[in-house]
């Protein structure tokens, strides 16, 4: 089984990714981007404030595609349970928001399709829901991807996938604390791998 953690920078994914190694000792724990040469590509776009969206859309899912092949894909062969810190729906999120005034006409849609050919969805979703606000101020606007402004599209694109697919998102109200926000991970994800 497959679960993506999602949510906007400062939703406290990565922390609750980490609080569940404790919980689920054998599952694969991986994230996106990867550590991989592709990943280092991909924080370089991240840094670059020049550029290109598009380019980084492509490095991001060339990442994307490695992580499947060496990680994802042999994993649930050997029936893991497989959770990533972040995964195709940051793309659609992140990148849709970043192409919004590109010459693509519908950047969401575009990015999904590049993913239906090749890429594996996931089983399930859990959503970290904060508004934009609190997480531009919790992850210090550092890079260009934290800005609230920019945040607040990444999110209304989020809530379209949502809309879109409400079965496989489990959405955690993550302006609680991190100790509520874990235990409601650890619940949702109970649920799930039951
Ligand atoms: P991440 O390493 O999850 O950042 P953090 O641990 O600081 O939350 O992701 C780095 C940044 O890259 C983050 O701002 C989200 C962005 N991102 C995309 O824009 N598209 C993607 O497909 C992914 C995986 C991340």
């Amino acid at each position: 089984m497959l679960v993506t953690l999602e949510g906007l920078d400062g939703s406290g994914k990565s922390t609750v990714w980490e609080a569940l190694h404790d919980s689920y000792p054998d599952a694969v724990f991986t994230h996106e981007p990867t550590e991989s040469w592709y990943g280092e590509a991909v924080n370089r776009a991240i840094e670059d404030d020049e550029a290109d969206p598009l380019a980084t859309l492509f490095l991001f899912t060339a990442d994307h595609a490695d992580h499947l092949s060496r990680v994802v894909r042999p994993a649930l062969a050997d029936d893991e349970l497989v959770i990533s810190d972040r995964y195709s729906d940051s793309r659609f999120a992140y990148q849709a928001a970043s192409l919004s005034d590109s010459e693509l006409t519908r950047p969401l849609e575009y990015i999904r399709g590049i993913h239906t050919a090749f890429s594996r969805p996931p089983d399930a979703t859990i959503y970290l829901d904060v508004d934009p606000e609190t997480a531009a101020a919790r992850s210090g606007a550092t890079n260009k991807f934290e800005q609230a402004s920019y945040l607040a599209e990444v999110r209304a694109n989020y809530e379209r996938l949502i809309d879109a697919e409400p079965e496989r998102f489990v959405r955690v109200d993550a302006t609680q604390s991190p100790e509520a926000v874990i235990d409601a991970v650890e619940t949702a994800l109970e649920r799930l791998v039951e």
